[in-house]
């Protein structure tokens, strides 16, 4: 098949070209290059790359057509800074969505939306989400997918547009952006710098590993119902705290460098997702925490080309912006 993956370069959508391609298909990848779209993480893999604007319908144009397929990844991801400043992930997050539905439509192609559990909302007092759930995000970043999927929805009904959407958890592994829990306290643990741990740490995530991420991803592409959502939770809630003392333990970091800080607003204290729909489909996790954790810390650890280079730069003035009065 051949098939259009936007957000392509950056974390997940890396490991999903890897797959795509180890598969059998035809990958062209469109991503825009952002602050945390990386064309190493595409390095030694087989596709044709776009530069572009998932925005700009001349861009989505240019890199051709005859897909078979359109899978989205393309989004400004990072809650905290859609707190900072909301105005990009809308763009993105929304129009971008809306503009690749257009194309799908035109194209007669597939499409498949890659969500997040941050569209339902704080968990806080129990139970799982089910796909037919009501939408509550917190963040301008949740709110802003939850505009995307329901753009998807609507192209469905209105113009039966083929499409499903992907509700993932938390998702680890190696190439995530070092603004993330797991890298970036991996790396500061690596590097001496101090663990900024938010509020009082009891935040509980559901952790998912990139691989069984983008295995949910494939299945849904290929088997999923158009109109149908499919939660993607790595079934493994975890405190935040926990996660922290783990990454302290594997780095041999000094547990001092663990800092409570004040907390993000509007900060969700649970997510938890009922994934029994995927699992009905063949979906099962094959890493755990227990395993996946230090096999991604001990890529930080071999892999300081990747991330030192990055930790220069943009992302200095991110960090100043986002911990400097934090850490003071
Ligand atoms: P990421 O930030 O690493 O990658 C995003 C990619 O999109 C980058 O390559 C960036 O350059 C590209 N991009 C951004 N704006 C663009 C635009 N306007 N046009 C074209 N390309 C653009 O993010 P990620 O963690 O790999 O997330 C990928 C998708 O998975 C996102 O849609 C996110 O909402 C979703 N998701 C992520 C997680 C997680 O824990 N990381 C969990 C669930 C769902
Ligand atoms: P994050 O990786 O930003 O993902 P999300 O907000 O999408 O869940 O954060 C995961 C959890 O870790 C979340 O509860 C916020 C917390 N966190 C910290 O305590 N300190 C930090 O510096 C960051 C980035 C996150």
């Amino acid at each position: 098949m051949r098939i259009l993956v936007t957000g392509g370069a950056g974390f997940i959508g890396s490991h999903f070209v890897k797959r795509l391609v180890a598969a059998g298909d035809e990958v062209v990848v469109l991503d825009k290059l952002t602050y945390s779209g990386n064309p190493e993480n595409l390095e030694g893999v087989e596709h044709e790359f776009h530069e572009g604007d998932i925005v700009d319908p001349a861009a989505v144009a240019a890199a051709g057509r005859g897909f078979a397929a359109i899978v989205n990844f393309a989004a400004e991801t990072h809650v905290d800074r859609s707190i900072l400043g909301p105005d990009e992930f809308i763009r993105t997050d929304v129009l971008g969505t809306l503009v690749l539905l257009k194309a799908a439509e035109e194209f007669g192609a597939r499409f498949v939306q890659v969500s997040t559990d941050e569209v339902y909302g704080d968990l806080d007092t129990g139970g799982s989400a089910r796909e037919s759930d009501p939408l509550r995000p917190s963040s301008p970043y949740a709110a802003s997918k939850a505009g995307g999927d329901l753009q998807v929805l609507a192209a469905v009904r209105t113009f039966g547009v083929d499409a499903s959407i992907t509700r993932g958890s938390n998702t680890y592994g190696p190439n995530q952006y070092p603004e993330k829990l797991v890298p970036l306290f991996t790396t500061n643990a690596l590097d001496g710098e101090p663990l900024p741990l938010y509020g009082d740490g009891r935040q509980v995530r559901d952790w998912l590993h990139v691989d069984d991420h983008c295995a949910a991803i494939e299945l849904v592409l290929r088997e999923g119902k158009a109109g149908e959502i499919y939660n993607v939770g790595g079934g493994e809630e975890v405190e935040n705290r926990t996660i922290a003392a783990s990454i302290v333990e594997l780095t041999g970091a000094d547990p001092e460098l663990l800092r409570r800080v004040d907390d993000r607003p509007g900060h969700d204290r649970r997510y938890s997702l009922d994934s029994g729909k995927l699992r009905a489909l063949g979906w099962r996790t094959t890493h755990t925490l227990a395993d996946g954790l230090p096999a991604t810390v001990e890529w930080y650890r071999a892999n300081r080309a990747w991330w030192e280079p990055i930790k220069s730069g943009e992302y200095r003035a991110y960090y100043e912006r986002q911990y400097a009065k934090r850490l003071a």
